[in-house]
């Protein structure tokens, strides 16, 4: 049996401890410990569906190992918003349709909170240049990029 390492981290703002493999991802991690708005998909890199914020930037979190995150944040879906409170860019997907399945969606907005952290007021082109990694088989885009537009008229207002 492979030995388990310890990783300390914070996960949405909670210090949590994680006994992992050395081989563990932290997608997995995350999906073991109860997050599964982090959506595994492709498993290698490839469609974006398991995007998570470490350290306020996004990363595939297929690609991370967790014993590679000690000692640093990670925000997931769950931590942006709940059904309840809404983080702004979740209300503008709901607002303006931007997913029909969901598989995909907490990766998109990840994607768009990194986006629009860096860049409150992006065209149309650049919103579909930061989205470009991100794979939806569902909508066709227009209903996501409509969306992160939206969500940036929000963020310029507040
Ligand atoms: S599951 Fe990580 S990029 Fe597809
Ligand atoms: S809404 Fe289904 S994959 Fe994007």
């Amino acid at each position: 049996m492979t030995a388990l390492i310890e990783t300390a981290l914070s996960v949405n703002g909670e210090r949590r401890i994680l006994d992992v493999e050395p081989r563990t991802t932290l997608l997995d991690a995350l999906r073991g410990i109860g997050l599964t708005g982090t959506h595994a998909g492709c498993e290698h890199g490839a469609c974006g569906a398991c995007t998570v914020l470490l350290d306020g930037e996004t990363v595939r979190s297929c690609l991370v190992l967790a014993g590679q995150c000690g000692g640093r944040e990670v925000t997931t879906i769950e931590g942006l918003g709940t059904p309840d409170a809404l983080h702004p860019v979740m209300e503008s997907f709901r607002r303006c349709h931007g997913l029909q399945c969901g598989f995909c969606t907490p990766g998109m907005v990840l994607t768009a909170v990194e986006l629009l952290d860096e860049n409150p007021s992006p065209t149309e082109a650049e919103v579909r240049e930061a989205l470009s990694g991100n794979i939806c088989r569902c909508t066709g885009y227009a209903g996501i990029v409509a969306a992160v537009l939206d969500a940036s008229s929000s963020v310029v207002s507040e």
